[in-house]
């Protein structure tokens, strides 16, 4: 396979950028013509910000898995797809190629079939790293069935929302998964998740752990025994279903600054090109090279760079199921080594805490094979990145800083590996085809350079959300309303002197922990579920790994407490409402929050307290009891 869209050179990239700015149909046409299409468009795009309504490539058919395994049959065939690794080292890994990737995908679509999931049909995956997680993301949409895959660290009750809000009927999930030293009962979670679930026709689950299960009778059956049913069936071919162009491919849940997660839609063509034009070009593929994206399929940096991206480039994706730090810190460079892994992709926490590890888990370990180097989920630190670049990169890889969000589908601003100028802690320049703009809080534009504001995109991107499911509204007053005729991306954002861009930091009500997404309001709508709690503010404060950790103000009822075990019990709380993802590292308990005489919370007075800076708190003026604040900055020493 061979890219003819891949930019080589700092100049292709700048005329590739001018292009898609003045003849943007033109432009991703072109693109677009290096797919496999059972038929081509009509229009390339459609759109208006204001619905919003934005539809790529209308009028167009085809298959998201034609173009991600069948046209790579006859060139890559017996080349490695998948290459998996598992969490325990002393696991034999798995080889997957095309061929092999192709046949289990239809059988498992066979699977489906035979369950009655039909085009359409939402289909929840709750599984760990494991190939079955691919194939059956894959097999969804072979049949045009919409997954909607949920992160292993996600509570029963957090499945349970999203289940109901997809209107899910079909469940894909494991008897448990490893993560390091521990197993988590997936299967026992799902049952929780579906008490009272009145859609839910069926429950498929795969063997991992051998974690002992329950399962219930006309409802939940062994992913083995329905593969062996599809074998006693001769293994029928399932060809790839026709699917428009803006048919779902998926719905993925994040947080967002209310209480409820909301389900992000992507739909098939524009997502393909954008997820597999951001592919070869942030990381500049070669064929041959394996490519290791650290995520979890969980969330939206696996589905686009371990699933879709790589897959219909025709590329090598290795899959792994463990963490960074166990058995030992050298976990991932064992694996670089062990595979020859070409690109590393992973996030600035995960580099972090390595770091933190110091170097002796680098030692001896042979990094000679890498070749680029990326960054994604939050600003990364220009220490983090110095240490990345150096002992892992051992100064000649290019990093690429790549920022994008669950919307965006795919990488939007990030220099290119090598093509273009890299500059730590700065993701740098815009991709072909993003227009970023910052603007003040009236949405006033601030043009030029050295400049400050929130970042805005003013045009579409083939991959961008569509909707949020189920409620077209909320896309439209999340996204499109803040400012009219623009996307806004919740982040803050400065533009230096030359025009690169560095990503501040969400200027929402929006966390970023490890480089996991969760809301301030969700974490707040959990803890207030404890009875003892009366109200609580949560916010973030800067944490030397995390990123961000997560600082809680709460207002209990009554007196004489035990406030140690009533801690342990809020924390019990988020993990069940929640998940661990979302624990407080910090909760404080307070006799009153600072609110303004609207009774609007003001944050910025707790985010500072739980900075430690209490220099400068601003205007108190304002408060309804001034006083509060004394009392919390008190109670916070
Ligand atoms: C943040 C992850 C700085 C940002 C792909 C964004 C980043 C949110 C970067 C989206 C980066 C992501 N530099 N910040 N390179 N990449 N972010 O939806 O705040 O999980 O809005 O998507 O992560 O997180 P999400």
């Amino acid at each position: 396979m061979n890219y003819p869209y891949q930019l080589q050179s700092f100049e292709a990239y700048l005329a590739a950028y001018q292009k898609s700015i003045q003849d943007p149909e033109g432009f991703w046409a072109e693109v677009a013509e290096n797919f496999t299409w059972q038929k081509k468009w009509d229009r390339v795009l459609e759109w208006n910000f204001q619905d919003p309504k934005i539809e790529w490539f209308k009028g167009a058919q085809l298959n998201m898995t034609e173009n991600c395994l069948d046209r790579h049959l006859a060139t890559r065939g017996n080349e490695p797809a998948i290459i998996w690794e598992s969490n325990d080292p002393h696991e034999q890994h798995r080889v997957l190629t095309y061929q092999e990737l192709h046949f289990k995908v239809q059988q498992f679509a066979n699977v489906l079939l035979n369950n009655g999931v039909q085009k359409g049909d939402r289909v929840c995956i709750y599984m760990g790293m494991i190939p079955e997680l691919a194939i059956a993301t894959l097999a969804c949409a072979r049949i045009g069935a919409i997954h909607s895959v949920i992160f292993g660290g996600f509570s029963a009750q957090a499945i349970a929302d999203r289940l109901e809000d997809a209107g899910a009927e079909f469940i894909i999930t494991c008897d448990g998964a490893y993560r390091g030293a521990k197993a988590i009962a997936l299967k026992s979670v799902i049952d929780d998740a579906l008490v009272g679930n009145k859609t839910i026709k069926c429950v498929i689950v795969c063997t991992r752990t051998r974690t002992p299960v329950s399962m219930s009778k006309g409802r939940d059956v062994w992913w083995e025994d329905e593969i062996k049913k599809v074998e006693t069936m001769g293994n029928p071919k399932v060809e790839p279903a026709t699917i428009d162009a803006e048919d779902i491919l998926f719905i993925l849940y994040t947080s967002g600054s209310t209480g409820k997660p909301k389900g992000v839609v992507h739909t098939t063509a524009g997502y393909m090109v954008w997820t597999n034009y951001t592919f070869v070009n942030t990381f500049q593929y070669q064929p041959g090279q394996v490519h290791f994206c650290t995520a979890d399929i969980g969330w939206i940096t696996g589905h686009s760079y371990i699933i879709y991206g790589p897959l219909s480039a025709g590329a090598t994706t290795l899959m792994f199921e463990g963490v960074p730090t166990w058995p030992d810190a050298g976990r991932f460079w064992e694996v670089v080594e062990k595979f020859k892994v070409d690109i590393l992709y992973t996030a600035p926490t995960a580099i972090r805490s390595l770091m933190a590890c110091g170097l002796e888990p680098v030692k001896g370990k042979d990094l000679s094979s890498l070749k680029v180097l990326g960054s994604v989920g939050e600003p990364i630190n220009e220490e983090a990145w110095h240490w990345y670049n150096e002992h892992i990169g051992q100064n000649r890889c290019p990093i690429v800083d790549t920022w994008w969000q669950t919307e965006t589908g795919g990488v939007m601003i990030s220099n290119l590996a090598g093509i273009t100028p890299a500059k730590p802690s700065y993701a740098t320049l815009p991709l072909p085809g993003i227009q970023p703009c910052l603007v003040d809080e009236n949405g006033v534009e601030i043009e030029g350079n050295g400049v400050n504001g929130n970042l805005c995109i003013k045009f579409p991107w083939p991959g961008m959300i569509r909707s949020t499911y189920n409620d077209h509204e909320r896309c439209r007053q999340t996204y499109f309303s803040t400012y009219q005729n623009l996307y806004f991306t919740g982040d803050g954002c400065l533009r230096d002197e030359e025009g690169m861009y560095r990503i501040t930091g969400r200027v929402d009500d929006v966390l970023n922990v490890s480089g996991h997404r969760i809301g301030t309001a969700e974490v707040e709508n959990a803890i207030n579920m404890h009875a003892c709690v009366i109200e609580s503010a949560v916010v973030g404060y800067p944490h030397d790994i995390k990123g961000q950790g997560i600082f809680a103000y709460v207002i209990i009822e009554g007196k004489n407490q035990d406030l140690e075990s009533l801690q342990k019990e809020i924390i019990q709380k988020v993990n069940e409402v929640i998940g661990p993802i979302a624990k407080p590292d910090q909760i404080l308990f307070v006799p009153g929050l600072p609110k303004t005489r609207s009774g609007k919370i003001m944050r910025r007075i707790l985010r500072k307290i739980a900075e430690g800076d209490i220099s400068n708190l601003g205007d108190t003026s304002t408060l309804l009891d001034p006083s509060v604040v004394d009392q919390i900055i008190k109670l916070a020493r």
